[in-house]
């Protein structure tokens, strides 16, 4: 895919696009940088990279992880649309592209949890025993 330059060079333009979008701005902390910063390191790992998001923050448990916000379908879109015109904006094309969308539509969807009775307290670092 290009390795962890691109990844970084992603990130950094999605969450400029997350700057300038007041729903989903809404919904981040006022400082975006480290979560920015988990972000690459996991998105690098999810995509076949080095593991040092779990080295550093253990098991991702990602839905878990999300539950302090309240994501709904237009939000999980939204987070979408702009994940993915972040890789292409940083020149991923098909069908690499296919396949980022397969993996992250899916997950994105799998983050909505406003209707779901669920712990709202942010989850501490988790690393396997
Ligand atoms: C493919 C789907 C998704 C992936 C892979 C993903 C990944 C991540 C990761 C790795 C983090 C950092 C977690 C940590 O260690 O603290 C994170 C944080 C976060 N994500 Fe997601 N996420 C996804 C979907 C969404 C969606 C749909 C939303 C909302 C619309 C969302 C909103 C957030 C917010 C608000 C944070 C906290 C950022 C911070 O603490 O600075 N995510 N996400």
């Amino acid at each position: 895919m290009g390795g962890r330059e691109i990844i970084d060079d992603v990130v950094e333009h999605f969450y400029q696009l997350v700057q300038n979008n007041e729903e989903l701005r809404s919904l981040f902390p006022s400082d975006l940088s480290e979560g920015k910063e988990k972000q690459k390191l996991f998105i690098e790992q999810w995509l076949g990279g080095e593991s040092r998001y779990s080295d550093l923050y253990g098991h991702p448990r990602l839905r878990r992880r999300h539950f302090p916000f309240m994501i709904t379908e237009r939000l999980a879109g939204l987070w979408l649309r702009h994940m993915i015109e972040s890789f292409r904006y940083c020149g991923i094309e098909e069908p690499e592209l296919a396949e980022v969308i397969a993996i992250f539509g899916p997950m994105a969807k799998h983050m909505v949890n406003v209707d779901d009775d669920v712990p709202r307290e942010p989850l501490e670092n988790t690393w396997l025993d």
